[in-house]
């Protein structure tokens, strides 16, 4: 059995003011949250002051990025070294964000997965195609080459420690989830795909959906058989509905 998973995408927003008082809300109602991995990615800098405030509760700390190299003369990079000393256990890597208006290719995704692993830290990998490339009808090409960019550096056995997070670019930020069906049909593709490399990993892989999930759909969308929870952005900064999304994970796990 796959444990579910449901990490907070907080991107670039919150203050330590407004941090601290979404942290209060998700820690007065983890308690009923079982068997699910909660994670909450806040902006690197809060990083330590989140560490410090869901101390020695159930609930990870991920970063939302980071740099494919490992220290030295790289302005404006963090290391997954740094990541792990202030206490990560996630890092989301190939964001489309990232991917689409930073640029960031295939190839530079795939090296900071490597760099994450090196440094003990779970990537969260997230893959998925634009809207015209849905229309087009090439979506699963799309993430298969997303997919195999980080298998080919990596080998597949890397995917034994990390997560993948299907997230259709059309789908993030503007209300326009995939239909339960939609995501499951990728989902499943994404979990073929590594089958045919490693059937035993393919098996034991958390495939998170991400994109307008909210306290209303995140249920619908958990029961598929290949979803195994999701990466929230827009509904992971209001405490209650987060907590209905990981209630929604208990519920299907
Ligand atoms: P959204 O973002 O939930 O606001 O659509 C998801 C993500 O970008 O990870």
């Amino acid at each position: 059995m796959r444990r579910p998973m449901v990490a907070g995408n907080w991107k670039m927003n919150g203050s330590r003011e407004s941090i601290t008082a979404l942290l209060a809300e998700i820690k007065a109602g983890i308690g009923a949250v079982t068997g699910t991995d909660v994670v909450v990615c806040p902006p690197y800098v809060y990083l330590p002051e989140v560490r410090r405030q869901v101390d020695s509760m159930p609930i990870g700390l991920g970063a939302q990025d980071v740099s494919d190299q490992d220290s030295g003369a790289f302005t404006g990079e963090v290391s997954g070294a740094m990541l792990k000393d202030v206490g990560c256990t996630y890092v989301i890597v190939g964001h489309s964000e990232r991917r689409n208006i930073y640029g960031e290719d295939d190839a530079l995704t795939a090296r900071k997965f490597a760099a994450a692993r090196r440094h003990g830290l779970i990537p969260i990998l997230c893959v998925g195609e634009l809207l015209e490339e849905r229309e087009q009808g090439v979506t699963e090409q799309v993430v298969a080459r997303q997919l195999d960019a980080v298998i080919e550096l990596e080998g597949v056995e890397a995917l034994a420690q990390a997560v993948v997070a299907y997230e259709p670019v059309w789908a993030i930020g503007t209300g326009r989830t995939a239909t339960p069906e939609q995501a499951q049909e990728v989902h499943a593709f994404i979990r073929a795909r590594v089958a045919e490399r490693n059937a035993d990993v393919a098996a034991g892989l958390r495939i998170l959906y991400g994109g307008s999930v909210n306290g209303g759909n995140a249920k619908d969308l958990f029961g598929r058989a290949d979803i195994d929870g999701g990466l929230i952005g827009g509904a992971s900064l209001k405490g209650g509905e987060f907590l209905t999304i990981c209630n929604a994970a208990v519920q299907a796990g």
